[in-house]
């Protein structure tokens, strides 16, 4: 045997890990010990050894692990195909990984990149890879650390190919609803990450609307927090038990140790964001969705960071304010059916976003494939996504959820609740902008007639931008500076 054949048999006696984990930090880490826990031997590689250790150390005995310490050891120690998880922080480290493993890896491989990546950047690499030969898959995760550990939500992209090789292996460690694993092929390039995003967006709205309802309860009740945590506890026994709700009455329920006082009235009221929320609204405002309540969610966050402004306002004046409720049950239900109504509304609106995401990119995404790998591991997993994935199944084309028989029967239920919450808020000053918005939104699809009619007769009046008739086909234009008469253009 020459010397580099016997250092080509070598290496592949060497290469027995099904995948490898690149980025061992928290998510990478318990991303590897799921992999491991569930029979696979799994190839370890972080830029600073002393992470890799550190996890065998702690938590060698999860499964069968390799040790590596430089990228070509890495992919050394990998069967071919070659399957790679990078597990870094989304942006330039990403490119830098991916790069330094395409030039070690060999036509037919695959590089997974399970972070919050923005679609466009997976489409990029995905077309630049495959130039290359090599498959390269932008991965959804969803679950938090725990999720990455125990069973999180996936949503891989790519090429269907690649599918056939990583799908069993990723089903194997999702989370697992009904024996149905939260992990599908979800389309081709950016595709996983564009839902992925769009999850997040709906995350935002959530914890938006849940901010709101406590908010309500705490201003327009005078609740204690205590209180309030017990009532969400309640409501995450019916239709609105999730995974946020159920954390709400944990986050309400604790108590700071130096001050006695709820953690809550300790945190400083200014909430931050990674980026994918954002980008989900700039990506409905370039597909023309109308995906308000995310919106609100992101806005609200900016504007409770923008301190120099929120300093400079502080006390200004509200004008004569409202009562406040005076049945404090029935106005308890009645901001849970606000709540109930506006997931809706959100959840409707992102999956409208991905519909035309879909249509944009031909990725051909399966509104009723997302509803069942979301009902598990993912941070917004909620009970009600069960009737998401029915409505789809009933109806694959369904052109809203609100108008899916189960959702408009239960929006229509909470419509007056929701009308009394919304203008109680405003009474008394509270500010409720998804609330609020999402009822606008609610009231402006169900319309007859909008006033985008009269936007239309002046955009015409000032750039003769034309205007269709509701009795005729064609374009139309005043001559507004002239007789006013009409004539077709
Ligand atoms: C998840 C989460 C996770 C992370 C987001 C939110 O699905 O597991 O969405 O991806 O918590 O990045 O981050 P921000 O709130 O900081 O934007």
């Amino acid at each position: 045997m020459t010397d580099a054949a016997s250092t080509t048999a070598q290496s592949d006696s060497a290469a027995r890990a099904q995948i490898g984990v690149t980025g061992l930090a928290v998510m990478g880490s318990n991303i590897a010990r799921n992999l491991a826990r569930h029979g696979h031997t799994v190839a370890l590689h972080n830029r600073s050894i002393a992470k890799t250790d550190a996890l065998l150390e702690k938590h060698g005995d999860d499964g069968d692990f390799v040790r590596t310490e430089t990228i070509e050891e890495f992919v050394g120690a990998l069967q071919r195909p070659r399957r790679v998880l990078i597990m870094v922080k989304a942006g330039d480290a990403t490119d830098a990984v991916i790069e330094e493993l395409a030039a070690a890896m060999e036509p037919g491989d695959i590089i997974i990149d399970g972070g919050n990546a923005l679609y466009t950047d997976t489409i990029r690499r995905e077309r630049s890879l495959a130039d290359r030969g090599l498959h390269f898959v932008g991965a959804g995760i969803s679950g938090g650390e725990e999720g990455a550990l125990n069973g999180p939500s996936i949503m891989p992209g790519g090429p269907a190919e690649s599918y056939k090789s990583l799908g069993p292996l990723l089903e194997s460690i999702a989370a697992q609803v009904d024996g149905v694993p939260c992990c599908t092929h979800i389309g081709p390039d950016g595709s996983g990450h564009f839902v992925k995003m769009v999850h997040n967006g709906i995350e935002y709205a959530d914890m938006q609307l849940i901010g709101e309802a406590y908010d309500l309860m705490r201003g327009a009740l005078g609740m204690p927090v205590a209180e309030i945590a017990e009532v969400f506890a309640e409501w995450n026994t019916g239709d609105l038990e999730s995974y946020l709700v159920e954390i709400t009455a944990e986050v309400l329920r604790q108590v700071d140790a130096e001050t006695g006082k709820p953690l809550v009235d300790v945190i400083v009221d200014e909430a931050g964001q990674k980026g994918t929320g954002r980008w989900t609204v700039k990506s409905a405002l370039d597909l023309g969705i109308p995906t308000t309540g995310i919106a609100e969610a992101v806005f609200a966050r900016a504007l409770s960071s923008s301190r120099a402004t929120r300093d400079a306002a502080v006390g200004l004046a509200s004008g004569a304010l409202g009562a406040a409720p005076t049945d404090k049950a029935a106005f308890i239900n009645d901001i849970k059916a606000a709540l109930y109504a506006s997931k809706v509304v959100a959840y409707a609106q992102g999956f409208d976003q991905i519909a035309a995401g879909s249509a944009e990119y031909g990725w051909d995404v399966h509104p009723g494939d997302l509803a069942t790998i979301w009902r598990g591991g993912c941070i917004i997993r909620a009970q009600f996504l069960n009737r998401i994935r029915e409505a789809y199944q009933e109806n694959p084309a369904l052109p809203s959820l609100l108008v899916a028989p189960y959702f408009k029967a239960a929006v229509e239920d909470g419509i007056d609740s929701w009308r009394r919450v919304v203008s109680t808020a405003a009474a008394m000053g509270i500010p409720a902008p998804a609330f609020g918005s999402s009822l606008a939104y609610y009231d402006g699809i169900r319309a007859e007639r909008l006033p985008a009619a009269l936007t239309q007769g002046l955009r015409d009046f000032f750039g003769a931008h034309t205007y269709r008739r509701v009795d005729k086909p064609g374009a139309f234009h005043t001559l507004w500076g002239e007789d006013r008469s009409e004539v077709e253009s």
